[in-house]
């Protein structure tokens, strides 16, 4: 793995590559149809539009100057993990970054979401971890956005936490296949199974950063103990540059009390780990990975789009020791209030 010198500095302007013709800027029901920009792919338009607050808020992203390998745990399921990899390592990339998205949930969910073909026989990183093939082998491109590569998980993936028991190296064999791998990206986002068994931990091992999503319900900090007692543990023996770099709040509901007070206690019990965007709830999000797109390329005009490329721009410049003005922090969440409302009366 190696993060290639000349990408160095801000991220070029987005410039999507070619996009399927299976969504444009109409999709939406939630906003107006956005104001195409002179673009002749629909989708490499809608793509544009997504970006645009960025490009609004005239400065480019910093790009790091090594790969930020983060991985994306919480044993808790259906949290927004895999939500939250895809959608986030597709704004990452739509802003002219390179990233790479680790499927290591058996349930295959992230590489659906990014239209990768994932069937028992195509080579995935089952092969990676327990039959040491080398991660190039089975990473693909992401068809419809640029830059943006994912390695699959099939359903072999839900033996592996038993075959790695008897291997050697068991709980480092992703980290090597990552430093073995020699392809220039900026990001590896890694999306781990709502365990913490040897498939969460070879993700410890091999990020240097964790990010929690925590939805705002009522048990949202129920088991997080134990992740972070394991995070402190693999730091202890394992991977002395472990940390809980990031908090997302996921599935922010703006009209509910609990979900501000859940907010509330997240913020005093982490602190400034917590992104300041927050992810709303939106029918966007959770509409898109049956069209296998992020909401990015679905409906790129909508709250959750805006929010999750809000996230990634906060992301990009705490990552570069950068001031984050937070004047769009609430993107998703001050639309949400109306927005969510005409979603669920759909
Ligand atoms: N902001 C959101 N608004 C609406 N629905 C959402 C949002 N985020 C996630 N969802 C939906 O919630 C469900 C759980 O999300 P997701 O699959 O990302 O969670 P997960 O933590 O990866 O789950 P698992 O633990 O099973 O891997 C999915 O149906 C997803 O579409
Ligand atoms: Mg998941």
């Amino acid at each position: 793995m190696r993060s290639d010198a000349n990408l160095a500095g801000p991220m070029a302007d987005p410039v999507p590559g070619p996009r399927s013709e299976s969504a444009g800027g109409d999709v939406s029901r939630e906003t107006p149809p956005p104001p195409l920009v002179d673009n002749d792919a629909p989708i490499g338009a809608a793509a544009s539009f997504a970006a645009e607050p960025l490009a609004r808020s005239g400065e480019g992203l910093p790009r790091p100057a090594q790969t930020r390998v983060i991985v994306v745990a919480n044993q808790k399921g259906g949290v927004g993990k895999t939500t939250t990899t895809v959608n986030l390592a597709a704004s990452l990339a739509l802003h002219g970054a390179r990233v790479l998205v680790i499927d290591l949930d058996p349930q295959g969910n992230a590489s659906t979401a990014l239209g990768i073909d994932h069937h028992a026989e195509v080579p995935s990183i089952y092969d990676v971890l327990v039959d040491s093939r080398p991660l190039l082998e089975v990473v693909q491109p992401v068809v419809d956005v640029e830059g943006l590569f994912c390695a699959p998980a099939t359903i072999d993936l839900a033996g592996a936490e038993i075959e790695l028991v008897s291997l050697v190296a068991r709980e480092s064999r992703l980290q090597r296949a990552i430093q073995a791998y020699e392809q220039p990206l900026d990001y590896i986002l890694i999306d781990c199974p709502p365990s913490l068994g040897l498939l969460t931990v070879n993700a410890l091992v091999a990020g240097a950063e964790v990010l929690i999503p925590i939805q705002c319900e009522y048990y949202a900090l129920e088991g997080l103990g134990q992740l972070l007692r394991n995070v402190d543990l693999v730091r202890a023996h394992l991977n002395p540059a472990l940390h809980v770099s990031t908090i997302l709040l996921t599935m922010y509901d703006g009209r509910t009390r609990l979900a501000s007070q859940v907010a509330e206690e997240v913020r005093t019990h982490f602190g400034s780990e917590v992104l300041r965007t927050s992810i709303p709830r939106s029918v966007r999000i959770s509409e898109a990975p049956s069209y296998g797109q992020t909401v990015l390329t679905y409906d790129p005009g909508s709250s959750g789009a805006l929010s999750y490329m809000e996230a990634a721009r906060e992301m990009a410049l705490r990552g570069a020791g950068l001031h984050y003005d937070g004047r769009n922090a609430h993107v998703g969440a001050g639309m949400n209030s109306t927005q969510s409302m005409a979603e669920g009366i759909q």
